[in-house]
């Protein structure tokens, strides 16, 4: 297994290429069971969450190529023969349920593993399972699968989401697309990631009207033709590297990066001190000379502040002056990374889903371990401000979410390095 050892860093400056998003491509690359035509996707980013969706995929029958080095996926689902998606690719990637939508769509019947770990306990799926069911499906959870049928084919429904989930909402607008009638999607998630699919969608021949607001309809067609889509922005990844300069100090370009992708992560950035800026490619991110102030975050769907980007926001604000308030609305128990970067001499007070962060002169290097995609880079970000060297094994989380983390980082002047472990 490999670790990553960071260096306390001085000011960092120069630019940084932000991917296309991990979590559009995850919903994307399912939306090619919709159809018979090849879909294409490009701006893609190399990630194992990537391949894990790419081996799924494959084992229902379609085809995945990558080219140009990863940026370009070219997908095509005229050969699926075969409905089941298994507990053993399932279970690495929570992601995997939104190959239930498409295919119940497109095929009538479906059996998907429940996701990782604990189906019906933090992190169910619940909410994808009542949409289906408001479009007609028929819906048996027996040995760890949700056995799904549609035999006449589904049809529009109105789902009212108890919660804007944002893999429901997904899960429920791709399947839409193929349904007899119109559906509409109440209480839908807004994310760019949701746009992104029904922009997608659309290209493909699905009537869809409402996504980036609460309510979407779509009035379904008979079939879907192929497409090619540009992958949106990564938002999370450029947030995390937006990070980079505000607590190391100096001036970094995000190239890609767009304010509207992060608006109430931006106001937080700027309300601590950091100054962002529009470029002519992206955006500017300059510390002041005043250092960091304590602000209060509550993570909320968008367009609040992101859950992906509350432990990354938690490492700054440890170096913050004043004690800030972070509370995590989103996910139960999302507070792993406090702990680290406890050990890294950060105080912070965990109490259900508040943590109280008072920011400390000088956070010091430690070995620390990632729990998981977003903790694992924030203990990264922590490093860069800590004195002496961070080692955070677990580095295999990273590889989920983030491509060549150490080269970008380093491009910039960070001093961080990938080690295998003895
Ligand atoms: C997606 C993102 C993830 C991000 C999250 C919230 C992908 C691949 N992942 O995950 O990075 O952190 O949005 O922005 O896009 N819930 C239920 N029942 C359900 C579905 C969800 O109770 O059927 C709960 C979850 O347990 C969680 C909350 O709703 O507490 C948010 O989940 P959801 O918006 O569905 O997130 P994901 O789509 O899993």
């Amino acid at each position: 297994m490999d670790s990553i050892v960071v260096r306390g860093n001085g000011p960092l400056s120069g630019q940084i290429p932000i991917a296309g998003a991990k979590n559009a491509a995850l919903t994307l690359m399912p939306a090619t069971l919709l159809s018979d035509e090849p879909l294409t996707l490009t701006n893609a980013p190399r990630l194992s969450d990537i391949k894990t969706m790419t081996m799924l995929l494959q084992s229902l029958g379609a085809e995945v190529q990558t080219l140009q080095d990863g940026r370009v996926l070219a997908l095509s689902s005229h050969g699926i023969d075969n409905l089941k998606a298994d507990y053993d690719i399932v279970r690495k990637m929570r992601a995997s349920i939104l190959v239930l939508g498409p295919l119940l769509a497109r095929h009538g019947q479906a059996i998907v593993s429940l996701p990782g770990g604990c189906a019906i306990g933090a992190r169910p799926v619940d909410l994808h399972l009542t949409a289906l069911e408001a479009m007609g499906a028929e819906l048996d959870l027996r040995d760890g699968y949700v056995h799904a049928a549609a035999p006449k084919g589904l049809r529009g429904g109105t789902v009212n989401f108890e919660f804007a989930s944002v893999g429901a909402t997904e899960n429920a607008l791709m399947a839409a697309t193929l349904a007899k009638g119109t559906t509409v999607l109440n209480n839908a998630a807004r994310e760019p990631e949701i746009v992104d699919l029904a922009q997608c969608l659309r290209k493909m021949g699905a009537q869809i009207d409402g996504e980036g607001t609460s309510t979407i309809t779509i009035d379904g067609v008979d079939r879907l033709s192929g497409a090619t889509h540009p992958i949106v922005t990564d938002r999370i990844e450029l947030g995390t590297y937006m990070l980079a300069p505000a607590i190391c100090g100096g001036e970094v370009e995000l190239l890609g990066g767009k304010r509207e992708l992060l608006t109430s992560f931006i106001e937080k950035l700027e309300e601590s001190g950091v100054s962002v800026f529009d470029t002519e490619n992206g955006l500017g991110v300059r510390r002041g000379n005043d250092g960091i102030r304590a602000t209060d975050v509550t993570t909320a769907p968008f367009p609040g502040f992101p859950t992906d980007l509350q432990a990354q926001m938690m490492a700054l604000l440890c170096t913050a002056e004043g004690t800030s308030v972070l509370e995590e609305k989103i996910f139960e128990n999302r507070f792993m990374h406090a702990p680290e970067l406890m050990r890294m001499g950060a105080r912070i007070d965990v109490s259900g889903g508040t943590a109280k962060v008072t920011g400390v002169e000088q956070l010091r290097g430690a070995p620390v371990m990632a729990t998981d995609l977003r903790a694992s880079v924030s203990l990264i970000l922590a490093g860069l401000a800590a004195e002496g060297e961070t080692r955070v094994a677990r580095v295999y989380h990273l590889d989920r979410g983030y491509e060549h983390v150490v080269s970008k980082l380093r491009s910039v002047g960070a001093h961080i390095e990938r080690v295998q472990d003895a």
